[in-house]
């Protein structure tokens, strides 16, 4: 696959370099680390909250997977950080395909990284808007990886905060989920100023000093965006409560504190 060399717009802070400087990643720009020092400086576990919401996701693409689902459409994927996705769940199911979509050329830039698959199994990148899911869906290299006559687990992980309208971001799923066949998966995280919300509002605006556009949303908000699908017990919880692995998960998920975390965590099966 052939790509153009991708515009960083450096000068700028973006989302995943923000968020990849939290995870002690290497693929950030000054306007990236400034950002993330001023969230650290109201919010100093938000590393906590980052490993956190990676952590979840590997539990529960994990669970999806032991249901037997063999392919999953991540959107939002962020920097590569190991384990990834597609290594998550091939290690339940070598056979695994997973598409990638990110819309940060400079996730695009790192696309290989998401490209060494087991040979028994697929991945794909595509270069992609959420607000655009028509596209997503229609796109050549995901119809090449993915057969949506057959179920799939769709991630959106610490992404749909980014889309604020309500409106769109429902219209948003509507779309991604209608088009998935029953016994498909969707998996959601989001951040959430219901446990803290004095200094989720100072968050916001240091979010909004800093050029991105953020929306934390509540449980009856998620509860909305998830009307129509089955939720999977435990249901809409506290992202590290969502099923921690054995003794030792629990232990680790009981040590956190919610308002450290600052998101929620869903998994949901279409009928
Ligand atoms: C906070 S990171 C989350 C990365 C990963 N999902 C995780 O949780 O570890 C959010 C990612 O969503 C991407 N993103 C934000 N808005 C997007 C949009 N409208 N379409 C596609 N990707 C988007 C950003 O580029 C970034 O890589």
């Amino acid at each position: 696959m052939e790509y153009d060399e991708p515009d960083l717009a450096t000068e700028r802070a973006h989302s995943a370099r923000v968020y990849d400087y939290m995870l002690g990643g290497k693929d950030n720009y000054a306007a990236d680390r400034a950002a993330a020092e001023a969230i650290l400086r109201l919010w100093p576990a938000v590393r906590i909250a980052a490993v956190a919401n990676r952590s979840f996701m590997h539990r529960a693409v994990r669970f999806v997977a032991e249901q037997g689902v063999t392919q999953f459409l991540d959107i939002g994927t962020g920097i590569p950080t190991e384990p990834n996705l597609h290594q998550v769940v091939q290690s339940v199911n070598p056979t695994c395909r997973v598409v990638y979509v990110d819309k940060d050329p400079l996730v695009l830039a790192h696309a290989a990284a998401f490209m060494r698959s087991d040979p028994r199994g697929r991945t794909a990148y595509v270069q992609a808007d959420l607000r655009e899911p028509a596209a997503i869906l229609s796109s050549p290299d995901l119809r090449d990886v993915l057969d949506t006559d057959r179920p799939i687990g769709l991630s959106m992980i610490a992404l749909l905060h980014f889309v604020t309208d309500d409106d769109e971001a429902r219209a948003i799923i509507a779309s991604l989920t209608g088009a998935l066949a029953p016994g498909s998966f969707l998996v959601l995280t989001h951040g959430t100023d219901e446990f803290d919300r004095e200094r989720m509002q100072a968050l916001a605006e240091v979010f909004s000093g800093t050029g991105f556009d953020y929306r934390f949303r509540g449980l009856a908000d998620l509860t909305a965006m998830v009307d129509g699908l089955d939720v999977v017990e435990p249901g809409i919880v506290p992202l590290h409560t969502w099923r921690p692995d054995g003794p030792r998960g629990e232990a680790a998920a009981r040590a956190l504190d919610r308002r450290d975390v600052a998101g929620y965590g869903v998994v949901a099966r279409k009928s």
